[in-house]
């Protein structure tokens, strides 16, 4: 066969697909498996939103929109990052993607060139690493531990900053970790950026998703320099409809348009239409939110307590519905731990090797309160 590229060799398949695939293979074979690996919602949609997809269909919305988005939903990102952030923008300077994960990827095409380099704090979001090397950059990790919850300091992200540096890379509420950062250090991180020059790309997916904490919108101490990236994936609970959006200034979102219209053009009609009602229905919204948000917490501390009662240490997150838990008393090499895990107990976790977490791994609470307490009772049992 003729070769592949050496970009594409060096592109690792994600380790959380890789797991999911082998708790399905275990499935598959009749072996119950409690998963604990996904990063999506277990709930349904709110109704409403449903109902605009099923409109959507009887107006007949075949056709392509503006590679950019309808006008509609960029009105209605523009109302809802007015009214939840108290920040002003205009519809061109939005852009509607397939998913947050498309806004990220044309976000560092569009502002990297090679050897650039984006500070993140690690564990990160297992994407961040593959997107910045697929446009040529550079990961500088900037390590955050488990008994500062996960919170970095001001003086070690400025100690990793070089000539080189050209993005920071926040996220709050955190994948894997939780962690919500405090208004006064997302201040202080954005402050540190604008001193030298840099862009602030800050993945705000899990925003409505806090239980303790304050959401705190990066763009609101430097808009000009600021790419905010959401979308519809985990409040709403429609992660496979894939509308993802992000705001910024309107020379980058135009770039980031130029390369989407090459690549996919616009986000799917019929759910950037549905996504409209997620954001303007909005008393409809917040009550699917604060009902989803209750269960999220109810399970967060069963398993949080339990994590730590067997003995595997899991600090509180306040966002998000991830746990980090400390698996080196299983094993120091959190992989084979994690396959323990899931070959002797039956339980599915993502090990934290992609994420930049050694020894430790990803418990997602995006499934039932009975699945939580299987899970613990079936953890308990194996570490006898
Ligand atoms: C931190 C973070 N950012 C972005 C995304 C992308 O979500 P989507 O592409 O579904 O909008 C995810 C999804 O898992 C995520 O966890």
């Amino acid at each position: 066969m003729a070769g592949l590229s050496e970009r594409i060799q060096r592109l690792k398949a994600s380790s959380t697909i890789a797991f999911n695939t082998r708790a399905t293979e275990l499935r598959r074979q009749g072996i119950d498996v409690v998963a604990m690996t996904a990063g999506e919602p277990d709930f349904q949609p709110p109704e409403h939103v449903l109902e605009a997809a099923r409109e959507a269909i009887r107006l007949g919305l075949t056709k392509y929109t503006p590679s950019e988005g309808s006008l509609e939903l960029r009105q209605a990102v523009c109302e809802k990052l007015a009214r939840e952030n108290g920040l002003s923008y205009e519809p061109d300077s939005v852009l509607v993607s397939t998913g947050g994960k498309q806004v990220l990827y044309n976000g560092f095409q569009a502002v990297l060139d090679p050897g650039d380099e984006v500070l993140m704090m690690t564990p990160a979001w297992v994407s961040y690493p593959a997107q910045v090397q697929l446009a040529g950059g550079v990961v500088v990790p900037v390590t955050t531990r488990p008994e500062d919850g996960f919170l970095p300091t001001v003086e070690a992200v400025a100690a990793a900053i070089t000539p080189r540096t050209k993005v920071l890379l926040l996220n709050s509420p955190s994948n894997p970790t939780g962690a919500v950062y405090p208004p006064q250090l997302v201040r202080e991180l954005v402050e540190l950026a604008a001193e030298h020059d840099l862009w602030v790309f800050t993945d705000e997916l899990y925003e409505h998703l806090i239980y303790e904490g304050t959401f705190t919108p990066a763009a609101r101490f430097a808009r000009d320099r600021t790419l905010v990236i959401n979308g519809a994936s985990k409040a709403y609970a429609l992660t496979g409809w894939r509308i993802g959006y992000g705001a910024g200034p309107r020379d980058l979102i135009k770039a980031m348009n130029r390369l989407q219209s090459q690549v996919t053009s616009n986000a799917n009609a019929l759910a950037q239409h549905a996504v409209v009602a997620a954001l303007n229905q909005v008393d409809a919204t917040r009550a699917f939110i604060d009902r989803t948000l209750q269960a999220y917490r109810e399970r967060r501390d069963v398993l949080v307590e339990g994590l730590n009662r067997l003995g595997l240490a899991t600090p509180t997150p306040q966002g998000a519905f991830y746990v980090m838990a400390d698996l080196t008393s299983i094993d120091p090499d959190e992989g084979k731990a994690a396959l323990r895990l899931l070959e002797e107990a039956r339980v599915a976790a993502v090990p934290g090797t992609d994420f930049l977490a050694p020894g430790q791994a990803r418990f997602s609470y995006a499934t039932s309160l009975d699945n939580v307490h299987t899970a613990l009772d079936r953890i308990e049992a194996f570490l006898g």
